[in-house]
């Protein structure tokens, strides 16, 4: 696939481990520990395949209303997740980097997260966000209260609040918006998910669960990324 036709920033709407669970008769747990399985190959294909950015739907602020134990369990296997694909992420040039209300995490968890982040701070081929306590409107309100604060100090004038300006204010500064935003298990929602930056994204559903999200369905989904007419509003090239 050639450079060009790839999209630089994936995002994915990680959705469908319970279903998954339910259809083999698991408990929801074991569908999270499968799900974390297709975090491993999906990361490691769009490393090898040279997209830039991916951003994954961890964990939404939303979330935390699920029974406690489910959310002890998600916690532990993001915890248990970063600190075994550390050196692998290490090796292969993978910068860790996490967007939301973090600090809302357990400890033990936010601690393995905030060493990984540093310990891959090097990483130069890809940069993988975990949206963790993440929602969109309250990352849109944190940007709008950083700029109003400014703004009453006198440090900003209203009228200088300009699109990039916004951008550079969000969670995500500095990163380029979504290309391709991927959402799995077949529902058609958007569920608070990165609502400023995917406002030109593509966007590709498929029925297929999390867990049974694998190379050839990435694949699949960068092909059909392919074919789309990205106009962002102006009329097509062809
Ligand atoms: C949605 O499935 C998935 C989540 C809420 C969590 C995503 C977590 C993982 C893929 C595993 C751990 C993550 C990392 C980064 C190692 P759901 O439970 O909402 O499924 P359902 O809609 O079928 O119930």
């Amino acid at each position: 696939m050639s450079k060009e036709s790839l999209p630089k920033h994936v995002a994915i709407i990680m959705d469908g481990n319970g279903r998954w669970a339910e259809k083999h008769a698991f408990p929801r747990v074991r569908g999270h520990r499968k799900g974390a399985e297709s975090v491993r190959t999906i990361v490691t294909l769009c490393r090898k395949l040279g997209i830039g950015y991916l951003t994954l739907y961890a964990f939404s602020e939303e979330n935390w209303k699920r029974p406690p134990h489910e959310v002890t369990a998600l916690m532990k296997l993001l915890g248990s997740f970063l600190k075994r694909e550390l050196k692998e992420m290490k090796e292969s040039g993978i910068r860790l980097n996490a967007i939301g209300r973090t600090e809302k995490l357990p400890a033990a968890t936010r601690k393995i997260l905030l060493d990984t982040i540093r310990e891959t701070s090097h990483g130069s081929k890809m940069v993988l966000t975990l949206a963790l306590s993440y929602g969109g409107r309250q990352e849109i309100l944190d940007a709008v209260r950083a700029l109003a604060r400014k703004v009453q100090t006198g440090a900003m004038d209203p009228e200088d609040i300009s699109e990039d300006q916004f951008s550079g204010s969000l969670y995500t500064a500095g990163m380029p918006d979504p290309d391709l935003l991927i959402r799995t298990s077949g529902e058609y929602r958007i569920s608070n998910f990165l609502l400023w930056q995917i406002s030109y994204s593509e966007i590709y559903v498929t029925p297929t669960l999390w867990p049974d999200f694998g190379e050839a369905e990435l694949l699949e989904a960068l092909s059909e990324y392919r074919k789309r007419d990205r106009r962002f509003g102006a009329v097509g090239t062809t």
